[in-house]
């Protein structure tokens, strides 16, 4: 009887996507905390800035999914939502989790955080409260347009809320109901796969770097 080999470490998140979770994570955290604080002071120049830099990682992020590692790109993760539902029911009927890197539902919640977070930021740029608390491009739109991105980027700032808490909770859920810890992997990029396991592809740091110096500049000059 042949012995069964032993498990092999995978890469499947490079340097970039790590930073860029963890940071997303932060400033995600800081501008919907600022958001609900008296805007006359400090918390007015943190919900600016942390929105701001949002909009350049998640720009970086769709940057990387169409250029980046095998697991960053959206060709290799994005899969229709039959393909997320399939997931869906196997997980419930108790099959091991075995994804190397974004599962199919996974991959459509990833979609649809950023295209949210897209909006979401992009809009606060024209959002004002008719006061001292404005977008840096709130005066390239007037009337009615103004006020409607205003109210929209406040809806869809709590709508997002909501969807990161329950982004956490599936997680933990994971890790609870389905022995899969999902966070370790985001801090070492690294998990334990079958000896089989296909490995992929990783981009290198400096490529990441150097398209998020691109972005974060095309941004600046765009903005202010
Ligand atoms: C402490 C809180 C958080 C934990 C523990 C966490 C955990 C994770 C984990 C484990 C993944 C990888 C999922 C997989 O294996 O497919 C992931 C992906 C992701 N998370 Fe979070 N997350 C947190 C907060 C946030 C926040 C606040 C945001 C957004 C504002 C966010 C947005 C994302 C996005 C966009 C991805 C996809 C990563 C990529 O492919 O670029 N997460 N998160
Ligand atoms: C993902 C990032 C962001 C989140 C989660 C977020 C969330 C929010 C929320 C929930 C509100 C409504 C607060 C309330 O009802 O009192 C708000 C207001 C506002 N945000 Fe953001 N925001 C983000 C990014 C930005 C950016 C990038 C800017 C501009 C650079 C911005 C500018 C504003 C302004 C000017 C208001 C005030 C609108 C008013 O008081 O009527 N936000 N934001």
């Amino acid at each position: 009887m042949s012995e069964k080999k032993p498990n092999k470490t995978v890469k499947v998140w490079d340097a970039g996507i790590r930073l860029f979770h963890w940071a997303l994570a932060i400033l995600f955290c800081l501008s919907a905390y600022s958001a609900f604080q008296d805007k006359f002071g400090i918390y007015a120049d943190i919900h600016l800035n942390a929105g701001i830099a949002t909009l350049m990682l998640v720009i970086w992020r769709i940057v990387w999914g169409v250029v980046g590692s095998d697991t960053a790109r959206f060709s290799q993760f994005v899969k229709s939502p039959t393909a997320g539902f399939a997931h869906l029911k196997k997980m419930v009927a108790g099959l091991p989790y075995k994804a190397i890197g974004h599962n199919p539902l996974g991959g459509l919640s990833v979609v649809l955080m950023l295209v949210l977070l897209l909006a979401q930021a992009s809009m606060g740029l024209f959002a004002s409260d008719g006061m001292i608390f404005s977008g840096p491009l709130s005066r390239e739109v007037t009337g009615s347009l103004s006020s409607d991105l205003t109210s929209w980027h406040a809806l869809l700032g709590r709508i997002l809320i909501g969807i990161v808490a329950f982004h956490v909770l599936v997680v933990l859920v994971y890790g609870v109901f389905k022995r899969a810890n999902l966070i370790w992997p985001m801090i070492s990029g690294n998990i334990s796969a079958e000896p089989s396991a296909s490995v992929p592809i990783m981009k290198p740091g400096w490529l990441a770097l150097l398209l998020f110096f691109a972005v974060g500049a095309a941004v600046c000059l765009s903005v202010f």
